[in-house]
């Protein structure tokens, strides 16, 4: 048990740490809405439909509320040692303020793709066959969709700012579940795949807990990895590699533990089934697989409309397709039990063991 002095002096460094970053990410946010009710005052109105639902919208209020339990929650962990006091690494004051540049003048080419429904830019004639269609998009309208360095670089304030600053917050929700199988074990013996590791941020947290654990990061990005390679250069225990995940490297029954943070909604359904089918395969019997990703339909239901209105606004192809995904039933069909979910804000954590 904690003394009362390390405890004040916990819960202070963490304030200190999340506080400023939640206040720069919002201000991010709040600039980006300024800049876009500019420009639709100057454009006058759009010519496409407009976003639509019958279904609950959150109020902001509601939404910080909400965005306020993530974090007591994530110092609860904290002080719970499920996990030590996080570093969240963003760099430098000077990489911080080079990627929001990066960030904001990609804004008017997101508007432009926005506007016209133009997504397809990356499927260039040097890229085609090299990666599947689905994968060729510009997702969230993004420039370079996901296989150029300036959108690998971009890519975290982008997620911050949609998440108010509390994307890496949501993230540690997913050491939880992993923290229940991995206590009291050699953790040089245990073996963790993260799959569409993208620039790598979970598995900081992953070896921030356990910084001996052998890791393996897959991505199909070759951006990304390289990404993810420059901001994990500090661990150890390490491997990144290109590769997809409906067709994992890696031999039958080999890992411990599987995560997968933010994958699921960007994928068809078909290719989701045949990913958690290969998960299955890797996975050692006994063994634990964590989804953490966007809410569905019904997990709160006063977000519904929310849910329903991002694909509307951001390229997200197959998120609708994703709100009312059966992931439990998918997972039982290739004998991983769904042991249970957990809200993280917007996000929720699902569990899985291998039979
Ligand atoms: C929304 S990002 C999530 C990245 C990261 N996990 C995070 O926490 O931010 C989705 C990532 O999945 C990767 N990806 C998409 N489809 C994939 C697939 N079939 N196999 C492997 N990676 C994939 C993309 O390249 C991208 O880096």
């Amino acid at each position: 048990m904690a003394s009362p002095v390390s405890q004040l002096a916990t819960r202070i460094a963490y304030g200190a740490m999340q506080l400023p970053r939640v206040a720069w990410y919002v201000g991010h946010g709040e600039i980006m809405r300024r800049l876009s009710q500019g420009v639709r005052r100057r454009e006058g109105t759009s010519a496409r439909p407009k976003p639509q639902t019958e279904r609950p919208v959150p109020e902001r209020r509601r939404l910080f509320a909400d965005m306020a339990k993530l974090f007591q929650q994530d110092l609860a962990n904290v002080e719970a040692g499920i996990y030590p006091l996080p570093a969240d690494h963003d760099g430098s004051w000077l990489k911080r303020l080079h990627r929001s540049r990066l960030f904001f003048e990609d804004l008017p080419d997101v508007h432009r793709r926005r506007e016209s429904g133009e997504m397809r830019q990356v499927l260039t004639d040097d890229i085609r066959g090299k990666r599947p269609g689905y994968y060729l998009q510009n997702f969230h309208f993004q420039s370079g969709g996901w296989l150029t360095d300036d959108s690998a670089r971009r890519y975290d304030t982008q997620v911050e700012v949609l998440f108010n600053g509390s994307a890496n917050a949501i993230r540690r929700q997913a050491l939880v579940p992993l923290h229940e199988v991995f206590a009291g074990r050699d953790q040089r013996r245990l073996r963790l795949l993260d799959i569409g590791c993208g620039t790598g941020r979970f598995l900081d947290f992953v070896k921030q807990s356990w910084p001996r654990l052998p890791v393996v990061g897959i991505d199909m990005s070759d951006a990304y990895i390289a990404e993810a390679r420059r901001h994990l250069r500090r661990w150890g225990w390490l491997n990144l590699a290109v590769a997809k995940a409906e067709a994992i490297p890696l031999p039958d029954a080999s890992q411990d533990a599987l995560t997968s943070v933010f994958l699921f909604h960007e994928l068809p359904p078909k290719v989701r089934r045949r990913a958690l089918g290969e998960f299955a395969r890797v996975l050692k019997p006994g063994g634990r697989l964590v989804l953490l990703d966007s809410l569905q339909f019904g997990d709160e239901p006063d977000y519904d409309g929310m849910l329903e209105l991002f694909p509307q606004n951001f390229h997200e192809p197959y998120y609708t397709s994703y709100l009312t995904e059966d992931f439990r039933s998918i997972a039982a069909a290739h004998g991983l039990a769904h042991m249970r979910d957990v809200n993280a804000f917007t996000a929720k954590v699902m569990v899985f063991d291998k039979r």
